[in-house]
C-alpha cells in the first residue's frame, strides 16, 4: 500500500538541532542488554525508506534480526566483532539490483494520485527499463555500453548503469542513503548503532536466506549503548582535506 508522507513546511529541527543528532551518533562497540522495542525498529525503517534513491525505484530490502539463536549463530560471522556479540538487534541492510522490474510495477500502481501523470507512466513503462535491463547474460548491457559511446561523442548521455556490476553499484548508493537514516533514526530515539562490514557473506548466506543477487551492504548492530560503548574520540579530517570549491 502506498504511504503518503506528509509535506509540512514547518521546520521539524532546527540547525542546531540536527547538528546535536548527527555529532551524537557514533558508532558504538558495547551495548546493555536493554530489548529495541519493535516499535522503535519500525518507525526507524520507515525514516530509513524515506532517503532519496534513484528513481524512486527503492533498491533495497531490511532483515530485522532479533531471535537469539540466529543472532548467536551470527557472532562468527561477524568475527566475533564486539558490536554484534552485544547488539540486541542486527538489521541487515540490502542493496537489491533486482527488484527494479518489479518497482517500475508498483510505483504505477501505487501512484498516489487518481491518475497516473503520462511522463510518469512513461518513464516506467519504457525509460526505466531500457536504462536498468542487463539482458541474458548482460548482453544487452554490452550493447548499450557501446552505444552511449557512439551517442555520446555527440551528446551528454548517461553512461551507467550498463553492467551487472554497475547496478549493484546503482542499488548500493541508494542503500547506503537509507543505512545513514536509520542510523540518525535510531539514535534520535535514544539508542545507537554500529554499521559493520566486517562480515564473511559466504558464512552470511548460509545463516540468513538472502536472494542471490542482493548484496550485503551492511550488518547494523542496535541497542542501548553501554558505557565506554565508544571506543575512541572522534577524529575528522580537516573539510579542506576533502572539499573544493569552484
Ligand atoms: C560501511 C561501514 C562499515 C563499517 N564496518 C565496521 C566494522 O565492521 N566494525 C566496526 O567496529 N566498525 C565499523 N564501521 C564503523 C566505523 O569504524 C566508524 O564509522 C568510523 O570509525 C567513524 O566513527 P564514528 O562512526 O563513531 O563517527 C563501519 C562503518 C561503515 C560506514
Amino acid at each position: 500500500m502506498t504511504r503518503l508522507i506528509s509535506e509540512s513546511p514547518i521546520l521539524p529541527a532546527s540547525p542546531a538541532e540536527l547538528r546535536l543528532l548527527i555529532e551524537q551518533r557514533r558508532s558504538v562497540r558495547r551495548f546493555t542488554d536493554e530489548a529495541v522495542p519493535d516499535a522503535v525498529l519500525r518507525d526507524c525503517l520507515e525514516l530509513a525508506t524515506l532517503a532519496p534513491n534513484s528513481c524512486n525505484l527503492q533498491p533495497w530490502s531490511f532483515q530485522v534480526i532479533r531471535d537469539p539463536e540466529l543472532l548467536r549463530r551470527l557472532h562468527p560471522v561477524c568475527l566475533n566483532q564486539n558490536a554484534a556479540r552485544s547488539a540486541q538487534v542486527l538489521v541487515l541492510v540490502l542493496a537489491r539490483p533486482d527488484t527494479w522490474r518489479e518497482a517500475c510495477q508498483q510505483i504505477i500502481e501505487q501512484w498516489p494520485e487518481a491518475e497516473v501523470p503520462p511522463p510518469i507512466r512513461d518513464f516506467y513503462r519504457r525509460t526505466a527499463p531500457f536504462q536498468y535491463n542487463q539482458g541474458p547474460f548482460g548482453l544487452l548491457g554490452c550493447f548499450k555500453r557501446w552505444l552511449v559511446r557512439v551517442v555520446g561523442l555527440r551528446r551528454a548521455v548517461m553512461r551507467t548503469p550498463n553492467s551487472r556490476a554497475q547496478m549493484r553499484l546503482w542499488a548500493v548508493k541508494s542503500t547506503a542513503l537509507a543505512a545513514e537514516n536509520f542510523m540518525l533514526a535510531v539514535q534520535s530515539h535514544g539508542y545507537a548503532s554500529c554499521p559493520l562490514e566486517g562480515f564473511d557473506d559466504v558464512r552470511l548466506r548460509r545463516v540468513l536466506t538472502i536472494p542471490r543477487q542482493a548484496v550485503p551492504v551492511m550488518l547494523v548492530a542496535v541497542g542501548k549503548a553501554s558505557e565506554k560503548g565508544v571506543y575512541n574520540p572522534r577524529l575528522r579530517f580537516p573539510l579542506e582535506r576533502s572539499v573544493t570549491w569552484l
